[in-house]
C-alpha cells in the first residue's frame, strides 16, 4: 500500500511517498528556515505564503523520486494539526483537492503522532518493528511528552512540560548566547567546544512525570547578563547537559515505572547527539531512535502514520479541517 504524506505544520513544506507504513520510496522537503532566521523565529504570515509557493513543486518531486503517478497511490495523508492554521491550510486543502481530484481515500494525522510514528520507518529485512507496549518521549519545538503507547493509535499522556518544550529552551538559550536560528543545532554545535563546567538548575518536579525548562532559561539569561559566563561554549556544553540529564533520568524511571519494552524517542530535539547517546547509555531496556532526518518534521512520518490509519479504517471524508490546538490520544 502506498501512501502520500503531506505536511505543512509549520515552517518546512514536505512530501512523501511510503509503502507499507515503512520504506520509503520518496521524501521531499522545502524547508524555510534560511527565511526565517532572519527575524530569529518563524512568521506565520510568512510561513503560510511559503508553503503555497513550494507545495506543488514539492508534490511533483515526491513523486518524481518515487517513481509513481497519481494512479499509483492507495491514499493520502496530511497533517492537520498541531500547528499554525495558516500553514496546515495549505496541506489540508491540497490534500482534499487531490483526494476529489484522482477519488483517493484521505486521513488526517496529528503532527506528534506522526514523530512518533518516524520510528517505523525502519529496514524491515534488518530491524523489528517496535513492540507495544512502550514509552515515548516526543521532544520537539512545542511539546515535551512521555506518551504510553499499548498499540497502533492507543496513547496515554504520562507527562508533559509545564511551561517551555524541549525544543523551545533549546531556541530560547540560542537566542541568549547569540547562537541564531535555529538553537538546537546551534547549542549542540557550540556545545562541542565547552564543558559542563556552569552549574544550572535541573527542576526534577519530583512526584509528578512533567517536565519543566523555564528556569534554566531563566538562570542562563542571568549569567548571561551578569557577565558570568566563561565562554558560550561552556554555556552551551552545560545546558545541554542539564536539559538532557533531566529527559532521560525521568523517561527511563518513567518507563520502568510502566514495565514497557521498549523507550521510542521522537520530534526535532531527538536529533540531538547527547541525547541520544545517553538516553542509550542510561536505559536498561532498548532504546530506538529514528535517523537524524526523520526526528525533524518530514512528510514520510506523516505517511507512515496514515498507512497504520487507514490499517484500522480511520478515513476522513472532504469536510476534514485543521485543528491548529490538536492533543494527543
Ligand atoms: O519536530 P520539529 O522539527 O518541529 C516541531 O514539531 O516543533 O522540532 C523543532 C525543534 C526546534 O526547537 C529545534 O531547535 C530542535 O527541534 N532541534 C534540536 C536539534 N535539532 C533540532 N534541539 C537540540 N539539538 C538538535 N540537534
Ligand atoms: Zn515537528
Amino acid at each position: 500500500m502506498k501512501i502520500l504524506g503531506i505536511e505543512t505544520s509549520c515552517d518546512e513544506t514536505a512530501a512523501a511517498v511510503v509503502e507499507d507504513g515503512a520504506s520509503i520510496l520518496s521524501n521531499q522537503i522545502a524547508s524555510q528556515v534560511a527565511i526565517h532566521a532572519r527575524y530569529g523565529g518563524i512568521v506565520p504570515e510568512v510561513a503560510s505564503r511559503q508553503h503555497i509557493l513550494a507545495i506543488i513543486p514539492i508534490l511533483k518531486q515526491a513523486l518524481a523520486e518515487a517513481r509513481v503517478t497519481w494512479s499509483d497511490l492507495d491514499g493520502l495523508a496530511v497533517t492537520i494539526g498541531p500547528g499554525l492554521a495558516g500553514s496546515l491550510l495549505v496541506g489540508v486543502n491540497t490534500a482534499k483537492a487531490i483526494a476529489l481530484a484522482h477519488r483517493l481515500p484521505v486521513t488526517g494525522v496529528n503532527h506528534l503522532e506522526g514523530h512518533i510514528y518516524a520510528n517505523w520507518l525502519v529496514d524491515r529485512h534488518h530491524h523489528s518493528a517496535p513492540d507495544f507496549p512502550l514509552l515515548c518521549l516526543i521532544v520537539s519545538g512545542g511539546h515535551s511528552d512521555l506518551v504510553l503507547m499499548k498499540g497502533h493509535g492507543d496513547y496515554l499522556l504520562l507527562g508533559q512540560t509545564r511551561d517551555d518544550a524541549a525544543g523551545e529552551a533549546f531556541d530560547k538559550a540560542a537566542r541568549i548566547l547569540g547562537l541564531g536560528y535555529p538553537g538546537g543545532p546551534a547549542i549542540e554545535r557550540a556545545a562541542t567546544s565547552g564543558d559542563t563546567s556552569i552549574p544550572l538548575p535541573r527542576a526534577w518536579l519530583k512526584g509528578t512525570n512533567d517536565f519543566s525548562f523555564s528556569g534554566i532559561k531563566t538562570a542562563l539569561r542571568r549569567l548571561a547578563e551578569g557577565d558570568k559566563i566563561s565562554t558560550k561554549g561552556d554555556a552551551a556544553a552545560s545546558f545541554q547537559e542539564a536539559v538532557v540529564a533531566v529527559l532521560v533520568t525521568k523517561t527511563v524511571a518513567v518507563a520502568k515505572e510502566y514495565r514497557v519494552k521498549q523507550i521510542l524517542l521522537a520530534g526535532g530535539v531527538a536529533a540531538n547527539g547527547r541525547l541520544r547517546q545517553r538516553l542509550v547509555q542510561d536505559s536498561p531496556l532498548p532504546v530506538l531512535i529514528p535517523p537524524l532526518n526523520l526526528c525533524t518534521d518530514n512528510a514520510a512520518m506523516i505517511a507512515a502514520c496514515g498507512y497504520y490509519r487507514f490499517q484500522s479504517g480511520k478515513r476522513d471524508g472532504l469536510d476534514l479541517d485543521v485543528i491548529p490546538g490538536l492533543k494527543l490520544g
